[in-house]
């Protein structure tokens, strides 16, 4: 069931949106080589919850999933060919030359907010980095069709064009979803579709938009029985950026600015 939102969780969604763009502007500041990737984490979980919340993906159990153990971290710190869910740990140092997607769940006063930025680490091959900037891209061009009475494939349809355009291949098997008072709600928002296709966009809805776009042919992320991590097929790297935004009449509202 697809919710529409109230002006009052609306407010209370562009709260929590906040907080989630700003643990990463703050993680974007500190992030450097050398580093664990269970830094990163540490840092983010203490900055939400001095700001009197709660890490949205500590102990997530997705639904429907058997034998997968309870999320054990605040953030999803996917390093190169990994595509997402990587668990921060200790051993795991951030090196010169890698890109560390960095996903960021928040709950605050009741309601979700979810975004997350591929970050470049020093110096990188000009193909990678020309891979971080299409993605982005291909995340702008889908918030630009999420507008009232466009439909939910225009979304993915221009996400899935612009990654094809540069031969990158689109990873099938994650999506974005809608938000709100659960992280992961109706409708799922894949990055591959047909225009003109899907359920129609209303006023009100949230979605979390999150285009994972890779290098090489991969169209699957996959993980080992029991493991979080999603890597490519083929071992390219992958990155991702993700928001969560309101469907409005005109132009999206981006609530993790
Ligand atoms: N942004 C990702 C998603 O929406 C992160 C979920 S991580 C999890 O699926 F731990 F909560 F599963
Ligand atoms: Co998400």
């Amino acid at each position: 069931m697809i919710t529409i939102k109230s002006e009052r969780e609306l407010e209370l969604m562009r709260d929590a949106g906040a907080l989630t763009a700003r643990v990463l502007d703050m993680l974007e500041r500190e992030i450097v080589a050398g580093m664990s990737t269970l830094r990163l984490d540490e840092l983010a979980e203490q900055f939400i919850r001095d700001h009197n919340a709660v890490p949205s993906f500590l102990n997530y159990v997705p639904k429907g999933e058997v034998g997968v153990t309870p999320y054990p971290a605040t953030l999803c710190v996917s390093i190169n060919e990994e595509v997402v869910h990587g668990v921060p740990v200790a051993k795991r140092i951030i090196q010169d030359g890698d890109i560390v997607s960095v996903d960021c769940g928040v709950y605050k006063s009741g309601y979700h907010g979810d975004a997350a930025r591929t970050f470049v680490i020093g110096t990188i091959p000009d193909d990678v980095r020309k891979l971080v900037d299409v993605t982005r891209e291909c995340l702008d061009l889908g918030i630009a069709q999420a507008v009232a009475g466009n439909r939910l494939h225009d979304i993915s349809s221009a996400i899935e064009d612009h990654a094809r355009s540069f031969g990158y291949s689109v990873i099938e098997n994650m999506v974005g979803h809608g938000i709100g008072s659960e992280l992961h709600e109706d409708p799922a928002v894949p990055n591959y579709g047909r225009k003109h296709t899907g359920v129609k966009l209303r006023a009100g809805m949230t979605l979390a938009i999150e285009p994972m776009i890779a290098l090489g042919r991969s169209r699957r992320a996959v993980s080992k029985r029991g493991a979080w991590v999603a890597v490519t097929e083929d071992g390219k790297p992958c990155a991702h950026f993700e928001h969560t935004i309101a469907i409005r009449e005109g132009a999206a509202e981006i609530l993790t600015k």
